[in-house]
């Protein structure tokens, strides 16, 4: 395999530089969580009872006998007999250490507005919450689905299912109505909580409706909707019947004493579904054990979180990053947290410094896109703020090119705080290829070594290691204990989508497959190139193609529809689609309106499409397959190469021109 052949231009920069590197700065690795390297040898030596480290930083109410358990691989088990509970891992067990009036999470609405919640303060609101459930009839094992923006009842909910055993389904607030209801119906989730509204660069929007709307189309009944009051309208006129007010429900409760359910460390924390290769949404599935475990250990070793810090992800909550490090690992750590409900250049582009100058966070974890936003914005921005409490810098998502990378370690860390740019995705719970940063030498584009214990190799088609300096396919050769379990009812979609491609069944030998092409250099880095399935990145998001299309192919006038990701200077990737309309219609403006609403429809504006090119027909090979390839390569200007291979070769020359000659 080549490296043209698997996406992403997170590499292309690297290849055409000289690989430049920078060491972790001495007083970073002073006071570093993790500062010996030896941790490398000392986790393959002891693998798999080095995950003990991980499991060793929770509360266990009863201790697990085994480690690893993999006889009926590739439905690993870590942790078997052992029980806990996620919330008293995350509240009690820090009150009743004396951190009761430790600040959990410090939150910041777009008017700007603050709420800081201790310790104690959120135990007494989380109780308060598991109460509500419990008596609204939410019962041990129940999916509850929450449909809410960043605001601190989000956490809260979470970790009142958490705490009564009942799993959460987080979907994105900016999902759209049939989003919801797609997610609901696959989890027969008859429990939600959701909110009147948010704010977006001052305006509010309205959530409710949209909410109301998924909700029609909920197969199963709906016992019960909670509604959080975020916009301090009158509620009540708008509520149905099994609709209740949040802040009532709560006062009602406030005072509850909820035991935290005791959890076997197999039985499900959450379920959130992530976009695949088919048009329906995977529901990937975490357990409380491993995954708890798991999210704590790379919180500390990886993001260097201790207690007493401020540490901040701008990411949302609604994708995994924010259940791993904004929520689960952080707060199992015992430290602060910072939320901010809006958009970072609300009222102005310097709104992200001022909240790290104003809460003097430690710690700060973002995305490239982000990033790239910061760097054609202008470094005046963070150059009005005093930003000399950060240590550490953090990047996740999709790939950073090494100008985007060298931007925010000087800029936002003044050449003084090492940078992470982890690699991992929603089913891997946590991060699996990264530097340690009081540890290994960064290089701007590569993500670094596997963390210890990770067995990450490249690999070639045939599942043969590459050797150094050359491209391949990512795979993971061992189990994690943040690893998904299966994708819910759905074991036979587990096996097929991760585990098929590389593993050798009859001799139980099992390899993971994440989908990405990435290259490894001397040192073992691996840099990592992008998605080699039908599945973009855009602005660190991940949507299908196929879930995009579904939705284009329904509106009326459109015959055929091809959809791919093309490169875009701040979202990494962009949504470029390709329509062929029936006979009798026409490809104009009209048409391209309700081909972007129906995207906006089906899945949220995240998708919206770039362009929407009409055209006749759509370049395919002889055996009648869409060239994809050709079509990315439209999209991101590049090069178009041999097309004699096609069936239509002339088409590709008028797609080009109404892309590339815009
Ligand atoms: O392609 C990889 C990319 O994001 C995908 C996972 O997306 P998701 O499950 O939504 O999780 C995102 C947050 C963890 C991966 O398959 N990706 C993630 N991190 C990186 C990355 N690509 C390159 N470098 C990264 N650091």
């Amino acid at each position: 395999m080549s490296e043209e052949d698997v996406r992403g231009d997170g590499g292309l920069e690297a290849r055409l530089e000289e690989q430049e590197t920078f060491e972790p700065p001495e007083s970073f690795v002073e006071q570093a969580n993790v500062t010996d390297e030896s941790i490398y040898e000392e986790f393959e030596e002891e693998w798999p009872q080095c995950w003990e480290q991980a499991a060793d930083l929770l509360e266990w109410d009863e201790p697990y006998d085994t480690v690893l358990e993999d006889e009926e691989a590739p439905f690993y088990e870590w942790f078997t007999g052992g029980n806990l509970n996620a919330s008293y891992n995350c509240l009690d067990r820090h009150v009743e250490d004396g951190a009761k009036n430790r600040a959990a999470i410090k939150w910041e609405g777009e008017l700007g507005e603050t709420r800081t919640y201790t310790y104690g303060d959120l135990l007494n609101e989380v109780e308060a919450f598991a109460a509500t459930l419990r008596d609204l009839g939410v019962e041990e094992d129940d999916v509850v689905t929450l449909y809410m923006p960043m605001i601190p009842e989000l956490p809260i909910a979470m970790l009142a299912c958490a705490r009564i055993g009942a799993p959460h389904s987080a979907v994105f607030a900016g999902f759209s109505a049939d989003a919801l209801a797609t997610r609901m119906n696959s989890a027969d989730s008859e429990y939600l909580v959701t909110c009147d509204g948010y704010y977006r660069r001052g305006d509010a929007l309205d959530h409710l409706s949209k909410t109301n709307e998924g909700l029609e189309d909920v197969e199963h009944e709906v016992s019960d909707v909670v509604v959080v009051d975020r916009l301090g309208d009158d509620l009540e006129h708008s509520l149905a019947d099994n609709q209740h007010d949040y802040d009532e429900l709560v006062d009602e409760h406030a005072g509850a004493s909820v035991e935290p359910v005791s959890r076997d460390a197999e039985d499900m924390l959450f379920l959130m579904y992530t976009s695949g290769t088919t048009g329906q949404p995977k529901g990937v599935k975490h357990t409380t054990g491993g995954y708890l475990s798991y999210a704590a250990w790379t919180s500390q070793a990886v993001l260097d979180i201790k207690p007493e810090d401020t540490y901040w992800c701008s990411a949302d909550i609604g994708w995994i990053t924010g259940h791993s490090y904004i929520v689960y690992g952080p707060l199992a750590l015992g430290t602060t947290t910072v939320m901010y409900e809006g958009t970072p250049d609300y009222p102005d582009k310097d709104r992200l410094w001022e909240i790290v100058e104003n809460h003097r966070v430690d710690i700060f974890y973002t995305a490239p896109t982000a990033i790239r936003a910061f760097m054609k914005w202008g470094a005046e921005y963070p150059d009005q703020h005093d930003l000399s409490s950060l240590r550490l810098l953090g990047t996740v998502g999709e790939p950073i090119n090494p100008r985007a990378w060298k931007w925010y370690y000087q800029n936002i860390g003044n050449e003084e705080c090492p940078v992470v740019d982890t690699w991992w995705q929603t089913e891997t719970g946590g991060m699996m290829v990264t530097t340690l940063p009081g540890v290994n030498t960064m290089k701007p584009g590569s993500a670094g070594p596997p963390l210890p214990g990770v067995d990450a190799r490249i690999v070639d088609a045939a599942g043969e290691e590459v050797e150094a300096g050359n491209a391949g396919y990512l795979t993971v050769q061992k189990p994690w204990p943040g690893m998904l379990r299966t994708l819910y009812n759905n074991d036979e979609r587990f096996i097929s989508e991760y585990w098929q491609e590389y593993s050798d069944e009859e001799a139980d030998e099992w390899v993971y497959f994440p989908e990405d092409g990435a290259k490894i250099d001397d040192d073992g880095y691996i840099t990592v190139l992008g998605r080699v399935d039908d599945v973009i990145n855009v602005s660190g998001h991940r949507l299908g193609t196929m879930e995009i299309e579904s939705a284009i192919v329904g509106v009326s006038g459109v015959a055929e529809a091809a959809v791919v990701g093309g490169e875009h200077d701040i979202k990494g990737e962009a949504v470029y689609t390709y329509v062929i309309p029936e006979d009798g219609y026409e490809g104009g403006d009209d048409l391209r309106e309700q081909i972007v609403e129906a995207v906006e429809d089906a899945i949220g504006p995240i998708a919206r499409p770039e362009e929407v090119v009409f055209t006749p027909e759509l370049p395919k090979t002889r055996s009648g397959k869409i060239m994809r390839r050709l079509l990315e390569d439209i999209a991101s200007g590049n090069e178009l190469g041999n097309t004699s291979t096609l069936r239509n070769p002339e088409v590709v020359e008028d797609i080009a021109e109404q892309v590339q000659g815009d």
